[in-house]
């Protein structure tokens, strides 16, 4: 990719109504192969959670573990969108924080936006967050943060009433300040709604092919992961099973003697392996 993709791009795809695909990935390497490809944006995703550290929920990862991760993809992925996770605890506690990690991103990472969980509640810091010069983009519909008081992940605005009230959450968070929206397990109907209402890219995770631009996991993408994939994701390459037969290749030469050989050797100078058995003969009498 050439010049930075910024949110004025993902804006500008939306009002051509180009279609514009997003990833959530996690380290240097995934992100440089990333960056080859037409992908406008990276989200570093508290995902990371479950992907990299094998926890079983998005709760425990913390602002330094995220900073840092972002850090490495930004350094990856020069001209992608770039956007982080503003991990569980980051801001609930208090708008002043709120604010002060979301700077961290931007001070730390270099991030074009910042993505945020959102209930009705934190209007104040996405206002404060917008306020202070920074994108943030409003998280709504299924929130993986708030899994400890739902119980289970399950589809949004299935019903018209709390279909109404995404629909209403989705134009404060407009009004609040948001450069983009995230919609993650919305009926498609409702994000067809939102997406035509809404002025700001709104960028759809499980919630149907109407959003401006889509967003899926990498490990789905790649199918690294060997348990089962959501409804709405889609493996588009079968990169674990390579994986497993590259690693399993190499143990088995290593094994049988055949790797490492010699044009995978290193070779003392010539002339010198003589002069060290010398020394070597020294050194005994
Ligand atoms: O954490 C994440 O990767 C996300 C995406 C699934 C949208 O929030």
């Amino acid at each position: 990719m050439g010049e930075k993709c910024t949110i004025s791009d993902l804006s500008a795809a939306k009002a051509a109504s180009r279609k514009f695909a997003a990833v959530s990935c996690y380290d240097y390497t995934s992100a440089r192969l990333v960056a080859e490809t037409p992908i406008e944006m990276i989200l570093v995703g508290d995902s990371a959670s479950q992907f990299m550290l094998g926890h079983n929920s998005t709760l425990p990862v913390t602002m330094d573990f995220m900073v840092a991760i972002t850090a490495a993809v930004r350094r990856a992925a020069p001209g992608v969108c770039l956007a982080a996770d503003m991990p569980f605890l980051s801001y609930q506690v208090s708008v002043e924080e709120a604010v002060r990690n979301a700077g961290r991103f931007y001070q730390q990472a270099d991030v074009n936006i910042v993505k945020i969980e959102v209930a009705e509640a934190h209007l104040p810091v996405i206002k404060a967050v917008s306020d202070a010069g920074m994108a943030v983009m409003a998280h709504i519909g299924l929130r993986p943060q708030s899994i400890a008081k739902t119980g289970k992940l399950k589809a949004e605005a299935t019903g018209a009433v709390a279909a109404m009230e995404l629909i209403r959450l989705s134009e404060k968070m407009n009004d609040a300040g948001e450069s983009m929206i995230l919609l993650e397990g919305t009926a498609r109907e409702v994000a067809k709604i939102i997406t035509e209402k809404l002025p700001v890219p709104v960028l759809g995770c499980g919630s149907g092919p109407d959003c401006d631009g889509q967003i899926l996991v990498l490990p789905d993408i790649l199918a690294l992961d060997a348990g089962p994939i959501p409804k709405f994701s889609k493996q588009f390459g079968q990169i674990g099973s390579e994986i497993n037969k590259a690693v399993s290749a190499y143990s088995k030469e290593v094994q049988d003697g055949s790797f490492p050989d010699d044009d995978h050797s290193y070779h003392i100078k010539t002339g010198e392996l003589s002069k060290l058995q010398g020394l070597l003969k020294t050194e005994r009498s």
